[in-house]
């Protein structure tokens, strides 16, 4: 109960991959890593695997009938999205995320003038919400209301943590942390409904998530709760998992000063003094080695439950209709028949070459399947000029801190805070004397 996150990386090490049901009673639970196992629940028989039951319910509260459901309400919505998602299209918005991206890291610099630190998880939510967001809803989320939705979905993430150890608890019994997330879901409608309800009014005919979405529900004469549904849902998916990787990026490197460096080198060859541009992206192959192996250890998704609806046989084992499936790209991306020194941070496992010879669900932290998550594309766009417009300017250092220890949440989130501060990059310092 403690440390939910390695127990579940423990027994799948210890099983070497084999399923293991854990000892709490009915439903089952089981914890499913190896992957062929995995691929099986994901993707061979992914229909038998349903996002419900006790993991999900507690969640539902706040995502409502969305992208994050499943069945007809997953289903619409997926239809909706995709398009929005493809490689293609997604190539298409880099020059604006690129300047997006130039302006909101050029705003760190009174942190490096003053030499004050900052709670990292906090800056990055704002960082993301004024480029992946501010792209992907087309400006609508403002300043203020962004600053108002990551603490209070950062809220809802953590105060899930109970209900998550402690499913088949009623919602009869009140937890620690039940009031603290449903006020946290207040907050967020308080944000996300006005927002929806202003573009209601103007109609506007863009082409970005936040208007596609509006529009495709008015159409089928869906109603305020549903776009709701929607969009808290594609916040939540895109911000979290995006701001909490950056998180864990800079926790990271400073255990690991070789790896810094290399991206150091890297960053100052490509983007020089900057700013960023999309056409920078295809030669930050180290920077994207290394986030890879980021969220090979730190998968924000780190734990995606499902019910089966019918009995099935997996890894040789007999799983009855009801139970509980566990998969958790944490505890596959450890296991050792895979993985040599797992435990490792290691950005040359991903070197170009090196990822053809691996099991396609050895490493899968966007999930796979149907339900393969929709951003994986932005986020491969998005993070790499992030992280070389912060480098292209700045030395992160973490104070303090440190080991950093993963917290059950709804996301992958460091337990500890992660407190920066910034120096000039050699090369602006060298400008400035
Ligand atoms: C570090 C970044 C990200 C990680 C690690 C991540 C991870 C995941 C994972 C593991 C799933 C599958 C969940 C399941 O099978 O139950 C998923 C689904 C999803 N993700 Fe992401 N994600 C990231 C970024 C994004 C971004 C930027 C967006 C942009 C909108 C996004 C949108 C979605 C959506 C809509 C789904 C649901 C897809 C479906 O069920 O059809 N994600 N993500």
């Amino acid at each position: 109960m403690r440390d939910p996150v390695n127990m579940l990386a423990e027994l799948g090490r210890e099983s070497a991959g084999g399923i293991v049901r854990l000892p709490v009673g009915t439903p089952s639970i089981y914890l499913v890593s190896h992957p062929d196992d995995v691929q099986h629940v994901l993707r061979g028989n992914w229909e038998n695997y349903q996002r419900q039951g006790m993991f999900w319910r507690p969640l539902q509260r706040l995502l409502g009938a969305s992208v994050l459901d499943d069945g007809a309400a997953w289903q619409s919505s997926r239809e909706i999205l995709q398009p929005l998602f493809t490689a293609r299209y997604v190539a298409s918005l880099a020059e604006q995320m690129a300047a997006a991206v130039d302006e909101r890291i050029a705003e760190l610099e009174p942190y490096a003038a003053s030499g004050r630190s900052f709670d990292a998880g906090e800056e990055l939510a704002d960082v993301v919400n004024q480029t992946v967001i501010k792209v992907l809803f087309a400006g609508r989320l403002s300043r203020e209301g962004g600053r108002r939705l990551s603490p209070a979905y950062d809220r809802a993430a953590r105060s899930i943590a109970f209900r998550l150890l402690l499913p088949s608890m009623p919602y009869s019994v009140r937890l620690p942390g039940d009031r603290a997330f449903m006020d946290a879901v207040q907050r967020i409608d308080d944000v996300v409904l006005p927002m929806i309800r202003q573009d209601r009014d103007r109609r506007r005919s863009g082409t970005d998530v936040f208007s596609t979405l509006v529009r495709a529900r008015e159409e089928q004469g869906a109603g305020e709760r549903q776009v709701r549904d929607d969009v808290v849902s594609v916040y939540g998916a895109a911000a979290e998992s995006t701001a909490t990787t950056l998180t864990w990026l800079w926790a990271t490197l400073a255990a690991h000063p070789e790896v810094a460096s290399g991206l150091y080198e890297e960053v100052g060859r490509v983007v020089g003094d900057g700013p960023v541009r999309a056409s920078h992206l295809p030669e930050l192959g180290y920077t994207k080695m290394v986030l890879q192996e980021l969220m090979r250890l730190r998968p924000a998704g780190w734990l995606f439950p499902r019910m089966a609806k019918r009995a099935d046989l997996v890894g040789g084992v007999q799983i009855e209709a009801g139970a509980q499936v566990l998969i958790t790209p944490y505890a596959t991306h450890r296991l050792d028949e895979f993985w040599e020194r797992p435990l490792e941070f290691d950005p040359e496992r991903f070197a170009p070459g090196r990822q053809e010879r691996r099991h396609r669900y050895a490493y899968f932290p966007f999930g796979g399947g149907p339900h393969q998550c929709l951003g994986r594309h932005l986020f491969d766009m998005a993070a790499p000029l992030i992280v070389a417009a912060l480098l292209s300017r700045f030395r992160p250092v973490v104070r303090g801190g440190g080991p950093f220890t993963p917290a059950a949440a709804g996301s992958l989130r460091p337990k500890e805070r992660v407190e920066l501060a910034l120096v000039r990059a050699p090369h602006l310092l060298r400008g400035a004397l």
